[in-house]
């Protein structure tokens, strides 16, 4: 049986006139009469491939010459040096055996942003599409690689539900067999409650958000990795994010080097990505915004251009802690010295992408809770089990939930969250 070599094997250890087999993808091809060059992709990578006739038998040599973009191929042959080459070496064939032909592929150079959404399936196998798709997979493997040996238990919290942990405006509501019940926007209130047997644990989730707002950053379907934690205030909750997050973007600069390049993203902006990361309270924020010309008054959440302004001078992810209450949930600890703000962070990424994690301790005192919910016209019941984990030997604890694409846009330096995801939906999109 033919073993096959990937692209990446064998230009990282060339043997120059060695015998060689590999299989993949037309990505680019050329003919001049008696001489094909193609460029052939794999998982790994891309190579020239030289066909000339006389080398190989004419029948291959023919099919060789109509092999259309996309088509797979499986080709044996010797290695050669060559400059012009990608990758300095190319595979001069001796066989050639189509496996699928491809039809015209719909894909060319200049594409609409709607034909390329329109032919996701297609496009996802772009150079760049795929490049983004490893540094996510290494984020996640970093991210899981921190976890374990910070001892965490990741855990499979439920999507249908029937509590709003982020409040209803962005709900999807669907008919659960005779119910309604809700896609989950957040782990957090299940990730709550298996503290009690666990204290330290996380989970990765899709989350939902109705979100009707076309912006750069905002998907209706994203991936959530959220953490909660038992005996950990939020000074705690913040340390915890930062050295996760630098474990992260620390693997990508180890392991993704060439990924980062192929996307244009220079790795410098990332080596500083250490702990700890500036802690600004909102209330000084306000200030620096108002200092720039933005007209804000404390208690107004902070949106995209808000955030752009914060970091657009910012190296390093920067906390802004204590929001006052009207911005965030009503699950968020009380501050003790200023009533009118909870004792939370957002974490925003620096060079003006903006928040990548909302995080908090939360309250534990029953009464406040009740009250606040009170406050904010939240009905009891569906939340009768949440209120539970109060009464039944609560501790101290805090969470936060980390937007996976959020992070891939910025580590990558997306313009727009769609490519951070193999199948972006959106208001507009829920097909392919
Ligand atoms: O700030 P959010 O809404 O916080 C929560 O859901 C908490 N219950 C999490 C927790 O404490 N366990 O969402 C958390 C993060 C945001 O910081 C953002 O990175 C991401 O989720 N996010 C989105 N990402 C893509 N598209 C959307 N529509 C998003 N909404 C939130
Ligand atoms: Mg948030």
């Amino acid at each position: 049986m033919t073993s096959f070599s990937s692209i990446r094997s064998l230009l990282s250890a060339p043997c120059p006139g060695g015998e060689v087999a590999l299989r993949g993808w037309v990505y680019r091809t050329r003919s001049s009469g008696r001489i094909v060059f193609a460029v052939l992709r794999d998982s790994t990578g891309i190579i020239q491939v030289t066909i000339k006739k006389g080398n190989l038998p004419d029948d291959q040599f023919e099919a060789a010459a109509a092999a259309s973009i996309e088509s797979s191929v499986e080709v044996m042959g010797t290695m050669h040096q060559d400059e012009r080459a990608p990758g300095g070496y190319e595979v001069r064939v001796s066989s050639l055996r189509v496996i699928g032909t491809a039809l015209p592929f719909p894909i060319t150079e200049y594409q609409s942003e709607e034909l390329l959404l329109d032919n996701r399936h297609l496009w996802i196998r772009s150079r760049e599409q795929t490049a983004v798709m490893k540094v996510k997979a290494t984020l996640l493997a970093g991210a899981r690689e921190w976890l374990e040996e910070n001892e965490f238990v990741e855990v499979t919290p439920p999507i249908f539900t029937q509590n709003a942990c982020e409040g209803g405006v962005t709900l999807f509501k669907l008919r659960y067999f005779d119910r309604d019940a809700f896609l989950s926007q957040s782990a957090q209130m299940y990730l709550e409650s298996l503290i009690f047997s666990l204290e330290r644990v996380y989970s990765i989730t899709p989350s939902f958000r109705a979100e009707k707002s076309r912006t750069s950053r905002h998907l209706t379907e994203y991936w959530h990795m959220e953490l909660e934690e038992a005996w950990v205030d939020n000074e705690g909750n913040m340390r915890i994010q930062e050295e996760l997050v630098s474990a992260m973007v620390a693997k990508v600069l180890r392991e993704r080097r060439e990924e980062l390049e192929l996307l244009d993203r220079d790795p410098r902006a990332l080596e500083a990505v250490r702990p700890p990361f500036k802690r600004v309270p909102y209330s000084k924020i306000i200030d620096l915004l108002r200092e720039k010309g933005f007209d804000i008054d404390f208690g107004s959440d902070l949106g995209a251009a808000e955030e752009r302004a914060i970091t657009e001078d910012e190296r390093t992810p920067v906390f802004v802690t204590d929001f006052p209450k009207e911005c965030k949930a009503f699950y968020m600890k009380e501050n003790e010295e200023d009533a009118r703000t909870y004792k939370c962070a957002d974490l925003l990424a620096p060079h003006g992408f903006g928040e990548v994690i909302g995080g908090s301790e939360r309250e534990t005192d029953l009464g406040k809770m009740l009250r606040r919910m009170e406050e904010l016209g939240i009905p009891q019941e569906p939340y009768r089990w949440y209120l539970d984990l109060r009464r039944f030997g609560s501790v101290p604890h805090s969470g936060f939930g980390l937007g996976v694409e959020r992070i891939v846009k910025w580590v990558c330096g997306l313009d727009h969250i769609r490519d951070a995801i193999p199948y972006p939906r959106t208001v507009a999109r829920v097909y392919p």
